[in-house]
C-alpha cells in the first residue's frame, strides 16, 4: 500500500484546513470539513475489504451508501490537522442501509466525526441531486460574514446585494447569492435539515453568529467561493464607516452576468 499521508487528497484537506486556520477563521475546533474520495483513489492507500469500527449516523444515510468520505474529528483543532491527519480526521464509509459508517482509517483513539456530520451527509446528498461533480463541503467561522450577520437583515435578497454590489467579479463566481437559515443549535438537529435545503439552490449558506457551509467540486472551488464571500463581507464592514460610498447598481450587474453567461438568482435582481 502506498503512504496515504502523501496522497492528493489528504494534502489538499490538510493545507485548505491549515489556510482557513491561518485566516483566523478556525480558532480551537472551530470548523469541519468533508471531502467525498473515489474508491479508485483511495484503494491504492488504503485496503478495502477490512471493516472499520461502527460510527451510528444521526440521519438516513442510505443516498451515500459505499461512499467515502474524508473528514474532520469532532473536537479537533484545526491548527494539528496538517501536522498529523489521522490523529485529527478520518476516512468513513457508509453502510449500505445507511445508518452507520465504518471508520476506516484515523481517528484511532475511538474518536469520533464531527459533530455536524449529519449537515455535511445532507448537504452531499442535497448538492449530488443537483450536480453530479459535487464532492466537498467546508464549514467554517469566517470572522467578517459572521460579523455582518450580526448588523445586517438577514434577509437572502438583501444580504446577496450587499455583497454583489462591493466587487465586479462577486456575481460571476456565485450568481445564485447565498443563502441563510435561521439562528439553530449546531449539531444533529434541524441545522443540517436546513442547511441541506437552501445548499441544493446557494452553494453557500450562511448561519447567522457561527459560520457558513459552502460546497464545491474541488477543495480548490469550495474554499474559493468562501474567500470571495468572505473578503465581501470584510468590505461591507469597513466601507459602512464611511457616510456615502459607491456599488455596482443593478444595470452593471446585469450587463456582468450578460458578460460572463452566469444567471444571476431572478429573485435577486431582474
Ligand atoms: P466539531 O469539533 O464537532 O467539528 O464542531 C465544531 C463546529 O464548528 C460546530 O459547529
Ligand atoms: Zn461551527
Amino acid at each position: 500500500m502506498k503512504n496515504i499521508l502523501e496522497s492528493k487528497f489528504i494534502q489538499e484537506f490538510s493545507n485548505v484546513i491549515d489556510r482557513m486556520y491561518l485566516n483566523g477563521w478556525d480558532e480551537r475546533n472551530a470548523g469541519n470539513v468533508s471531502y467525498l474520495l473515489l474508491e479508485e483513489e483511495l484503494s491504492p492507500y488504503l485496503d478495502l475489504s477490512k471493516k472499520g469500527r461502527v460510527h451510528q449516523l444521526q440521519i438516513d444515510a442510505h443516498k451515500l451508501a459505499g461512499k467515502y468520505v474524508l473528514v474532520t474529528g469532532s473536537g479537533k483543532y484545526f491548527r494539528n490537522v496538517k501536522g498529523n491527519p489521522e490523529a485529527n480526521s478520518c476516512i468513513i464509509r457508509i453502510s449500505q442501509c445507511g445508518t452507520h459508517a465504518e471508520i476506516l482509517w484515523g481517528l484511532k483513539e475511538g474518536e469520533v466525526p464531527t459533530s455536524e456530520l449529519s449537515t455535511h451527509l445532507s448537504s452531499h446528498i442535497a448538492r449530488l441531486e443537483v450536480d453530479d461533480t459535487h464532492r466537498v463541503i467546508i464549514h467554517t467561522h469566517a470572522t467578517y460574514l459572521n460579523i455582518m450577520s450580526a448588523v445586517v437583515d438577514l434577509d437572502e435578497k438583501n444580504f446577496t446585494k450587499a455583497l454583489w454590489g462591493l466587487n465586479t467579479e462577486n456575481i460571476i463566481i456565485f450568481p445564485e447569492g447565498i443563502g441563510i437559515i435561521p439562528w439553530e443549535i449546531p449539531g444533529n438537529g434541524l441545522i443540517g435539515k436546513n442547511t441541506a435545503n437552501k445548499i441544493k439552490t446557494y452553494k453557500i449558506v450562511l448561519w447567522p453568529l457561527h459560520g457558513v457551509v459552502a460546497s464545491g467540486e474541488t477543495v480548490d472551488s469550495a474554499f474559493g467561493l468562501i474567500e470571495t464571500v468572505e473578503k465581501a463581507a470584510m468590505m461591507y464592514m469597513v466601507i459602512n464607516n464611511y457616510s456615502n460610498y459607491k456599488t455596482i447598481n443593478d444595470e452593471e450587474l446585469i450587463k456582468l452576468a450578460s458578460a460572463f453567461k452566469v444567471t444571476p438568482n431572478k429573485e435577486f435582481i431582474k
